[in-house]
């Protein structure tokens, strides 16, 4: 697993773009491992985000209205004490926007961010140095959700916005079983992402209010295929009956939905 501070990762995408290749990061901690971003199942997922990381956020805001109401969402349902010294997991920080919230609203914690694109964790990283994040409250980690390997009882929140479900179905419990494990006793997992609307005709209507508010929104019609055109290959929507069958049968408690607009669903639980 590739874990690096910020200084670190700037300098190894500095090396790759002059040529060094991807498989020359230097490794701070944990055993060697090929990073899910070059070679495995999910490679094209890094390579959309990697292509749209400089024009992420201005897409973001146009490709999903509510964007800001969903990270607003997600954190406010982390009843933690705000001037605690946490452990935080982010799991696909893409450009940071989540991340430089949970900075803000809990700046003495520790924060671990995930993204198997190297060019959206680089944006994220300069967002939280801009912000005066110190460099060891911060550790970045190119690498796959599948191929992280935590202690076990490492961290007290587990956060995630609008990236699992770029997992397979058959990838999401055992994440969360891992989640589980990587979480301490009373720790929290929070999540805000699509999740799939039953029935049928729910989920065609959700998509049709969607378009015609992302189009008020500013969307084209080629902004709109782009994002239909990445569901289509790598967007793997659960219903939320789904996420709380898994999340319960790997022992989390308190499990419920807190917030959803359209298909757009925050939800959570607590490791007992
Ligand atoms: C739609 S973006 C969301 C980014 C950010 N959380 C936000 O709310 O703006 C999804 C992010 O998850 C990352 N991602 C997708 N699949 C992943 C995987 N299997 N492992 C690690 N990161 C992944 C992508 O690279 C991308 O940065």
């Amino acid at each position: 697993m590739e874990v690096k501070g910020y200084d670190e990762h700037i300098n190894s995408q500095q090396r790759q773009a002059s040529g060094a290749g991807r498989r020359g990061m230097t490794l701070s901690a944990g055993q060697p491992s090929q990073s899910q971003s070059s070679t495995g199942a999910h490679a094209s997922v890094g390579q959309f985000f990697d292509q749209l990381s400089a024009s992420y956020d201005a897409a973001i805001l146009k490709g999903i209205p509510p964007y800001a109401e969903l990270i607003g969402s997600v954190l406010g349902y982390c009843d933690m004490d705000s001037n605690r010294p946490w452990s935080i997991l982010e799991l696909g920080c893409g450009t940071g926007n989540l991340s430089l919230a949970i900075r803000e609203m809990f700046p003495k914690s520790k924060l671990t961010l995930v993204d198997l694109s190297p060019e959206m964790l680089t944006q994220a990283a300069a967002k939280l140095k801009q912000a005066g994040t110190p460099e060891d409250h911060l550790t970045l980690v190119a690498n796959g959700f599948m191929a992280l390997d935590f202690q076990p009882q490492s961290f007290d929140l587990v956060i995630s916005s609008m990236a699992l479900h770029h997992l397979l179905d058959s990838e999401k419990p055992v994440l969360y079983q891992r989640i589980f494990n990587w979480l301490k006793p009373g720790g929290l997992f929070r999540c805000v992402d699509e999740t799939l609307s039953l029935p049928a005709f729910a989920q065609a209507k959700n998509m049709t209010l969607w378009e015609a508010w992302a189009r008020e929104s500013g969307a084209t019609t080629e902004d709109l295929q782009v994002w239909i055109d990445h569901a289509e290959q790598h967007d793997h929507y659960a219903p939320l009956a789904e996420h709380f069958r898994w999340l319960q049968a790997v022992g989390f408690s308190n499990v419920d939905c807190y917030w959803r607009k359209l298909m757009w669903t925050t939800f959570g639980a607590l490791k007992p």
